[in-house]
């Protein structure tokens, strides 16, 4: 479990979010929705150890131990997978070799690390399942990638890496139609009673491929409402109001 209480924090001396007491808990699945500017992202960058997102109060916990000391590298061998709502290009970096260190880096005890020829087969098998040539492997990180290639390979590494907290900020955006319902689908059937998805969206349909357990309604930093499924059908009518 991810236990958020009495979080405050700042960016470059600018209050962002306040009085934020949540608990993601494993298991299940959490929409963290808001208008743009709200806070959702900084609360993301927040849990993943950001620098630039300042803890000014309150504590996490993810299973008990305290995140706020542990770097974000410590952070993603906890568990904590973020994809990014703006994702990096990395030059000199090739996907596929990139793919197989992140892979052997989290490696759980006792299994060996894959040599290159296993872990291209491995790929193989996972690219063929996003629809993403297996040409992309030999190619720099996200670079010239367009935008819902990105996010498929953000689902790429998190399908590798099988965390057990998920957050993923507006995975669905750039995706077409048929992509959208590739990843929500696949997101369906990644979802098990082990893992947590905290999933940020402005595409409501994806509560229709995953449900959510929980509700969290962000504005200017603060929680303002939370609720069950109703709520996304509530604001898919009514908008976040002023
Ligand atoms: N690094 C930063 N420097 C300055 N201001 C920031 C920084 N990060 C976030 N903010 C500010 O904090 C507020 C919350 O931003 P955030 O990106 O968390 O919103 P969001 O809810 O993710 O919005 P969106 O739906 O548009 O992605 C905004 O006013 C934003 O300008
Ligand atoms: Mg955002």
């Amino acid at each position: 479990m991810i236990q958020i209480q009495n979080l405050r924090v700042s960016v470059e001396g600018k209050e962002i979010l306040r009085n934020i007491d949540i608990s993601f808990e494993t298991g299940k699945t959490y929409y963290l929705l808001g208008q743009n500017g709200s806070g959702k992202s900084s609360l993301a960058l927040t849990l993943m150890g950001h620098p630039k997102y300042y803890v000014e109060e309150g504590i996490i916990t993810i299973d008990g131990e305290n995140l706020a000391t542990m770097t974000p590298d410590e952070r993603s061998h906890k568990g904590l997978f973020l994809s990014l709502q703006n994702i990096p290009e990395v030059r000199g970096v090739r996907l596929g070799e990139y793919l197989r260190t992140i892979h052997n880096k989290h490696l759980s005890v006792g299994n060996k690390p894959l040599s290159p020829f296993l872990c291209r087969r491995y790929l193989t098998t996972l690219t063929k399942e996003l629809s993403i040539p297996d040409s992309f492997l030999d190619r720099d990180l996200n670079v010239g990638f367009s935008g819902g290639e990105k996010r498929k390979i953000e689902i790429l590494q998190m399908k590798l890496l099988n965390p057990k907290y998920i957050i993923l900020d507006e995975i669905e955006s750039g995706l077409d139609i048929d992509a959208f319902r590739t990843v929500a689908e696949l997101l369906a059937r990644v979802k098990n009673p082990e893992n947590t998805l905290i999933i940020i969206t402005h595409n409501f349909r994806m509560t229709e491929f995953v449900k959510p357990d929980e509700v969290i309604i962000l504005k200017t930093g603060e929680i303002v409402e939370r609720g069950g499924a109703e709520l996304v059908e509530k604001i898919g009518m009514e908008g976040f109001g002023e």
